[in-house]
């Protein structure tokens, strides 16, 4: 039986798609600084991208998905078996970026790989807010709700 989300329930869908918002912005001043030339304001942004990145995989991965795995028993199959398997092609273009890095501007693919993260990132986020936190809205029991949204803040860096 599919639930009616209630309007006083946590929401999923609002909170992890804020949090995609916030690395978006995170990726957007990191395109700035290299498009400024500014190599080592680029090499601080990425090793603080980075961090966020993962730590935003590592939360969807290890509650978010593994939830709702475990309520639809779609495990290696689904989408988030998808999900996961672009989690780490996003984690290695993250180690790409951090190679460029070591070679001088003019024979690195930086603004290559930067590109072609960004358009996975933006095919990856949009197939988890349109399909799979408003899935996860419907099927979590509230309390599951509330787990996953903690992972969530609690995987953001102190400001
Ligand atoms: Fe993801």
């Amino acid at each position: 039986m599919v639930k009616t989300v209630s309007e006083r329930a946590p929401r999923i869908e609002v909170k992890f798609t804020d949090d995609h918002r916030r690395v978006e912005h995170a990726l957007a001043e990191l395109e700035g600084a290299w498009n400024r030339c500014d190599s080592a304001h680029a090499r601080r942004l990425l090793l603080q991208f980075g961090r966020d990145v993962r730590q935003h995989m590592r939360a969807e991965d290890d509650i978010l998905f593994a939830t709702f795995e475990a309520k639809t028993g779609l495990v290696g199959a689904g989408p988030t078996a998808a999900l996961r398997r672009e989690h780490v092609q996003i984690a290695q273009r993250l180690e790409d970026l951090r190679a460029d890095l070591r070679v001088a501007p003019e024979e690195s693919e930086f603004a290559k790989h930067l590109i072609s993260l960004r358009a996975l990132l933006a095919d990856h986020w949009s197939r988890e807010e349109k399909v799979v936190f408003p899935s996860c809205d419907q099927l979590f029991e509230d309390y599951q709700k509330v787990a996953a949204i903690r992972a969530i803040e609690r995987s953001k860096p102190p400001r």
